[in-house]
């Protein structure tokens, strides 16, 4: 069992393969968190040393001055009996008070990790992998149960937790906050690492020291977002990539979410991360319950490298699902930047028939081929095929992409309907709308309420028959705006604070619904780029278009700080055409083709307007791609060079990483100069994740080398001034 529980003691040890985790639950009454950190084998059950007689810190307990809720840590924080920190959970209760009592009342300790209802989550296999706590804490007056629950695997790092609230009481009470988890970290001597940015420009990897009061991140725009992503993590002073201790909080959400920091008075540090209480309640009648988002706690004592593989094989493994979980991904050429709105389908067809000719693999059919759609501005919702275009439906054209030896693909973003559109026409009241009010727009569209069982029927069904007509190998499901106007005409008034959350879960059922159905398709979740990219997604989609970027020396950055959560073969890489259309550099296509190379590959340019030498080296591209897939998808990513310090956030004129392959037998190194200066110095470059005692030949230089000299003293990159933005090559294993 990775759970202990000392009856005499009153507590709970949960123990990862190099972590520990100690709840205990004191005077029988309050669920303390006790510590986390590197895996111990006893805990003393004794933390009272320092309880002192505190002026300004309230007791529950009349007489027993040196006990207060304001100073103890814990796995729950509730607000009203003198905890003053921000509290985890916030309940409005019959009386009109915020003021609850949550007891200890039981818990229970079983094999395996149930289901969230509604909601993705982590899962197990069998019962084997993992145990689950549960404990119960009820307020006696008002009949509130609150449960916490933890599954700890047995061979991951990793705690997975949620709560869950049930009215067992007679009155309807109504959830004003209902963070996922707490974690109360006795000192703040820490940095913040989170992952921010904009449209264009996610994920970016940025630290901060903690400070006192209250600090963190938030998304208030329906969608998990691009300008922060579910994720943060604690460092201690001096982690890096390889030693060091750090935390790592990931919420599988893909709505507003908040992660906050606490440092209060005597520097303990409170983290939480859940659904952001900005414009959120929700009515909990009696005999309901209240489910939170599952939160995936991971810890690692040699630095963030370790956190990330922790992670990216728990959701490689234990988060994305279906059949495509552990396939090879396609190589792929979309449409959107060949030739965006303006084709035909003679031009889809030699597009289609350059690319098959030159080994791409999936041919997606981007924006573009539905209702009068030649501009963003109409048709999202008119989910038919525009005959202009496709003139013998879809059917016929995707057999015709097929016969040329090459996989289907279609976009679709059926989250959205054009004012211009005939669903609109039909269902002006389906979008998100405040009587009364006048419409936001957002790229020209609204935002349908999925909170609504017909809207997403008739989505369900519009879409069934498309995937049905057009048999797709792939969906590509884009989202193109936030949600503005949050109201839904089938809620009253006082439940207007649920829609956010409501929507969210629409969305989950309506995906989970199409992912039964057609189980065969390969889908590709995208928002404007990477604005949705969260575990959440993933449960239902294994791969996200990771940014509306493709520039490939910004997608370095993008996609180092995509990288510290989520594994390889969910990132979505495309080579651009040069120059690139968003920043209008020229980079070399070897480069372009190298870095695009650290994910789920594809080209997203015009191939039949390039020159023949371009082609061959295309081919060549897609053939080393092909050689090297399976290492880059299913193995263990090193970053070698951070393009930004984690320390102290200045940038590095370089950039590299490694994927080593699962059986250890090979590797590719790919090494980036983000700023290009003459006579520049060499990158030394420190390898990661050999064998030390392994020969490797390197088809850098043709030379043999033992693991341990390519891990101490590195090798020496040297790019070429004018032509070479990246080198890349592979190691792979020899005799001795
Ligand atoms: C979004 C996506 C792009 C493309 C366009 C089509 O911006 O991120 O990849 O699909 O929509 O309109």
């Amino acid at each position: 069992m990775s759970i202990e529980y000392s009856k005499a003691s009153q507590y709970f040890h949960l123990k990862t393969p190099s972590s520990s985790y100690v709840i205990a639950i004191k005077k029988g009454r309050y669920v303390e968190h006790v510590l986390w950190g590197s895996r111990i084998e006893e805990w003393s059950g004794n933390n009272d040393n320092l309880a002192i007689d505190r002026a300004f810190a309230p007791n529950p307990v009349e007489g027993e001055r040196t006990f207060s809720l304001d100073t103890l840590s814990q796995e729950c924080a509730f607000p009203g009996h003198g905890d003053f920190r921000v509290s985890t959970i916030e309940i409005l209760m019959p009386d009109g008070t915020l003021v609850m009592e949550p007891l200890y009342a039981g818990h229970r300790i079983y094999a395996g990790k149930p289901k969230l209802e509604g909601l993705p989550a982590t899962w197990t296999c069998d019962d084997d992998e993992a145990d689950t706590l549960e404990i119960d804490l009820t307020d006696r007056l008002y009949g509130i149960t609150i449960t916490l629950s933890y599954t700890v695997w047995k061979d991951r790092d990793v705690i997975a937790r949620s709560t869950r609230i049930a009215n067992n009481g007679i009155k309807e009470v109504s959830i004003r906050k209902a963070m996922s988890a707490c974690v109360d970290f006795a000192d703040s001597d820490y940095r913040l690492l989170q992952l921010s940015g904009a449209h264009c420009r996610e994920r970016g990897a940025i630290t901060r020291d903690l400070f006192p009061g209250n600090q963190g991140i938030e998304s208030r725009r329906g969608a998990s977002s691009h300008q922060q992503n579910p994720f943060i993590a604690l460092l201690r002073p001096g982690a890096n990539e390889t030693t060091g201790e750090v935390f790592g909080f990931s919420l599988v959400y893909s709505g507003n979410f908040s992660a906050t920091v606490d440092v209060d008075q005597f520097n303990s540090a409170r983290t939480m991360i859940g659904l952001n209480p900005h414009n959120f309640a929700w009515r909990l009648n009696p005999g309901t319950s209240f489910q939170t988002p599952e939160v995936v706690l991971s810890r690692s004592g040699s630095g963030l490298g370790e956190l990330s593989r922790t992670l990216h094989r728990l959701f490689r493994d234990r988060l994305c699902r279906g059949v495509h979980q552990y396939k090879e991904r396609p190589i792929v050429i979309n449409s959107w930047e060949a030739i965006y709105f303006n084709f035909d389908e003679k031009k889809l067809l030699e597009l289609a028939d350059e690319a098959s000719r030159l080994g791409v693999e999936l041919f997606v059919l981007d924006d573009g081929w539905f209702g009068k759609r030649d501009s963003d501005t109409t048709s999202l919702g008119d989910w038919t095929p525009d005959r202009r275009k496709l003139p013998n439906g879809l059917r016929d054209f995707s057999q015709k992409i097929k016969a040329k030896n090459i996989s289907f693909g279609l976009w679709v973003e059926p989250e959205m309907v054009s004012r211009n559109s005939e669903l609109f026409r039909a269902h002006p009241d389906w979008p998100l709308q405040v009587p009364g009010r006048d419409f936001s727009f957002g790229r020209d569209q609204l935002v349908l309420d999925l909170s609504r069982q017909e809207v997403r029927d008739y989505l369900f069904d519009s879409l069934s028959e498309v995937f049905t007509e057009a048999e797709p190998d792939y969906v590509k499901w884009d989202m193109n705006r936030h949600m503005t106007e949050v109201y839904s005409s089938r809620l009253p008034s006082g439940g207007q604070q649920e829609v956010s959350h409501r929507y969210i879960l629409g969305l989950y059922e309506l995906l989970e619904r199409l992912n039964t159905a057609f189980p065969n398709i390969l889908f590709e979740s995208c928002s404007g780029g990477g604005g949705r990219y969260d575990p959440g997604m993933l449960y239902y989609m294994p791969q996200t278009w990771a940014s509306d970027n493709i520039d490939s020396l910004n997608r370095a950055h993008i996609q180092f700080g995509t990288s510290i959560v989520y594994p390889a073969s969910t990132m979505s890489c495309h080579v651009s055409a040069a120059p690139n259309h968003q920043t209008g550099r020229i980079t070399s296509l070897k480069s372009r083709g190298e870095i695009a190379m650290a994910g789920t590959f594809g080209y997203e340019l015009d191939v039949t307007k390039i020159d023949d030498a371009d082609k061959e080296s295309i081919k060549r591209q897609i053939a080393k791609y092909r050689e090297i897939r399976k290492t880059v998808l299913w193995g263990d990513l090193y970053r070698l060079q951070d393009p930004v310090d984690l320390e102290t956030n200045a940038e590095s004129p370089f950039a590299a990483w490694m994927h080593v392959s699962s059986d250890g037998k090979s590797a590719v190194v790919t090494a980036v100069r983000l700023q290009a200066w003459p006579n520049q110095a060499p990158l030394m470059l420190r390898l990661s994740g050999l064998d030390a005692q392994g020969y490797y030949f390197s088809t850098l230089d043709g030379m043999r080398y033992r693991g341990d000299e390519l891990m101490s003293f590195g090798m020496k990159i040297l790019f070429q001034v004018e032509t070479e933005e990246s080198v890349q090559f592979e190691l792979k294993r020899v005799a001795r």
